[in-house]
Order: structure tokens, then sequence, then C-alpha cells
């Protein structure tokens, strides 16, 4: 998978990918990531790319040629690219995913759909927004990673990227971790899980769990996914039960 985002802060996105599991991920070249910084496409000798909004209105907005300047460049990298590891250009555009308040919400479901892409590109927004032409030019999703508003669009996604990169093959090192964890246990969350020692300030860890029989251990955990999600998570739970007709 190879990312390229669009933004006026890609130190901050590159910073935060070459951390952790898509750090590594990145450094063994199963998934990539390329920066455009939106600011070097400034149409005057300031290096402004805001302007106000048309119709009033507090806050600035992005102006449409920086950003799309920017989208230039990075279709260009990405031909580059190509054209180094021989591979043959895609038959469908580049998918384009803006990162605002104002998108479908991201899910997992949503996150094993991108992760059957080769190739993305984000633009992440600040200021009040971006000019909405260049919006309706360039971009195939407007994504929000939930209902409140960010000062901008990175971090945003980071979390997008990082919920694609560990669904690519290898990403991962244990193949299981991505089957078995909430979300992909049909629809529960997780159960609770315990490490050494077994009796940390008081608290011991289930004696289930120390039991070393499997079936039991496996029944423990199912009746914990079901109450953990019950617990914190109502709406889920009823989905679940819907979706196996015991509602
Ligand atoms: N940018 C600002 N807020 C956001 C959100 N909730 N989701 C995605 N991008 C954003």
């Amino acid at each position: 998978m190879r990312f390229t985002v669009l933004s006026i802060f890609p130190d901050m996105v590159d910073r935060a990918f070459r951390t952790g599991v898509t750090g590594r991920a990145a450094g063994e070249g199963l998934i990539e990531l390329d920066t455009v910084n939106i600011r070097d496409y400034s149409t005057n000798s300031y290096g402004s790319i805001d302007g106000y909004s048309y119709g009033g209105g507090a806050g600035m907005l992005m102006q449409c040629e920086p950003v799309y300047q920017a989208y230039g460049e990075a279709l260009k990298r990405l031909r580059e690219r190509r054209r180094e590891s021989g591979e043959a250009e895609p038959e469908e555009p580049v998918r384009v995913i803006y990162m605002t308040p104002v998108g479908e919400v991201f899910t997992q479901r949503r996150a094993e759909e991108l992760s059957k892409e080769k190739e993305l590109i984000f633009l992440c927004g600040h200021y009040e927004g971006i000019d909405e032409r260049v919006i309706d030019e360039i971009v195939t999703d407007r994504i929000s990673i939930g209902d409140y508003v960010l000062t901008g669009g990175e971090l945003s996604a980071l979390v997008v990227m990082d919920a694609v990169a560990r669904l690519i093959p290898g990403v991962l090192k244990n193949d299981e971790s991505a089957e078995t964890e909430s979300f992909n246990t049909g629809g529960l969350l997780e159960y609770p899980q315990y490490t050494r020692p077994d009796e940390w300030h008081g608290r011991k860890v289930p004696d289930i769990l120390l039991s070393g029989d499997h079936g039991r251990v496996d029944n423990y955990r199912m009746h914990e996914m079901r109450r953990v999600t019950r617990e914190t998570r109502p709406d889920l739970y009823m989905k679940y039960m819907e979706e196996r007709g015991i509602f």
C-alpha cells in the first residue's frame, strides 16, 4: 500500500507514521508514505494558501489552486514510483480521501474495503475547510473519524492509515491478532486479557484462565465479549443479537 498525504503539516504525519508498527512496516517495504506540502504551492509571494469565505462567516478557507497543484505533484510522484518498480498504470484513478467531519463515519468495514486498494491519497484540511470546487474536482471519498471537530485532518488521516495498514498481510507480526480483535469477532468487543503475575494489587487473574481447559477458556471469553459489549456498547450488542435472530 502506498499512502500519499496532502497537508500543510507533513512532518506531523511523517513522524507519527514512522513510529511503531507502521514505521516498522514502512522499513520493510510493506507500506509506503509520501507527503506533499500544500504550502509549497502557494500562488502568491507571501506563501499564503487561504482566503476569506465568500458570503461571510468566521475563519479562512484553503484555496483551490494550491490543493490542486499538490494533488498534481502527488500523481506525478506516484507515476514515478510505479515506473521505478515496474508496475503497470492503474486502470482506475487513485482514490482521494478528504478527511472531514462532514463525511461518512469511518468503520472497520471501511478500513477493510480501503485495504484492498494499492494506493490512496489523503487530503487534510485546515482552517474552516477547503474551497468546495477543488473537492468536487479531485475527491472521491469524504471520511470523518467521528462526531467531533479536530483542528485539521492530519490526525484523522493517521487514524485511517493505521487501521488500513494493520490489515495488510505481514504488517502485524502475529497473523492472528488482526483476526481475533474487536470488530472482527462478529461485531462483539474484545474480552479482557491478563498477563503475569497472576495476582497484582490484590487483583487475581480469573481462575478459568489458569485452568488450562481450552473449552472452558473459550466459553468464558465468549461470555466476557458479550458482557463487555452489552455494558459499553448496547448499540453494537443489539445489532449482534438482531443479526442472529435473537431479538
Ligand atoms: N477534520 C476535522 N475534524 C475531523 C473529523 N472528525 N474527522 C475527520 N477529519 C476531520
